[in-house]
């Protein structure tokens, strides 16, 4: 299948029936020079999926969406690097608009309905240099057609919109959100995409409950510092900053 609508990414796909992890051939491959910018390693199976925190992703063979795309965002400092989470994250939600109501982005790269649970997620693996992205491993995994899962929490698309969907009809709309936001981004400007970002946040200053070191409370998300930091008020107490893997949404 040909992806036409974007200007460079996903032009070369390098499709595998099976692989450990996409992100893991899509490393290897920049390490012996043999990717260029844009292109995508796609796969039906990973044996060894990783998740964020270390953890592992699971999906159905077959049934999803599980690729990686590389990325050489020279034009990004390393102080910067959570612009990438930003864009991809505000641009896979643009996408699954189109095929779903009520798609959200929870912090950092999260991708969530808003009451039915997660729909896939983002692992960004950079190389960096002092001053800047030398290149960039975006892994997304995206539940599609998958409508059993073995344990509660995530959801799919189909299970959403009552209805199958076509892959390359997601991964195509993807990437042209991805490419658009790119750009954006290139074009220096940074601000609407933090804005954009924002503005789409899961749980963006409501009332819920978190839990950090000193155990459960209830705070409101009021801000995402530049960084990628969650900013939380405390309900009656101060207002404290966390940095991924510090706080836990319940
Ligand atoms: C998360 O934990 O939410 C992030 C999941 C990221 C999974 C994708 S699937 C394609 C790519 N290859 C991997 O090994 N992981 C990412």
């Amino acid at each position: 299948k040909i992806l036409a609508n974007t200007v460079f990414l996903g032009k070369d796909i390098i499709y595998m029936t099976e692989c450990h992890s996409t992100n893991e051939i899509a490393l290897a491959k920049i390490k012996d020079g043999s990717v260029k910018e844009g292109s995508i390693i796609l796969t039906d199976k990973q044996t060894r999926g990783k998740g964020q925190r270390g953890n592992r992703w699971y999906s159905e063979p077959g049934m999803n969406l599980t690729f990686s795309l590389v990325l050489a965002p020279v034009f990004i400092s390393p102080q910067d690097q959570f612009d990438l989470n930003r864009m991809v994250s505000k641009a896979v939600k643009d996408a699954l608009k189109l095929y779903a109501e009520g798609v959200m982005v929870k912090w950092p790269n999260d991708i969530v309905h808003e009451t039915q649970g997660k729909l896939g997620g983002i692992l960004i693996e950079n190389s960096l240099t002092q001053s800047r992205i030398e290149t960039s491993v975006v892994g997304i995994g995206l539940n599609l057609n998958q409508v059993d899962f073995a344990f509660p929490g995530p959801t799919s698309l189909a299970v959403l919109s009552g209805s199958q969907v076509d892959k390359w009809d997601v991964l195509n709309d993807i990437l042209i959100e991805i490419e658009k936001r790119y750009i954006q981004v290139k074009k220096g400007k940074t601000d609407k995409l933090r804005e954009a970002y924002w503005q789409d946040l899961y749980r963006r200053e409501e009332w819920a409950a978190y839990e950090d070191d000193s155990g459960t409370f209830e705070g409101m998300v009021t801000g995402i510092t530049e960084e990628g930091r969650l900013v939380i008020q405390k309900k009656g107490g101060k207002v404290n900053q966390y940095a991924f893997k510090e706080v836990k949404f319940l």
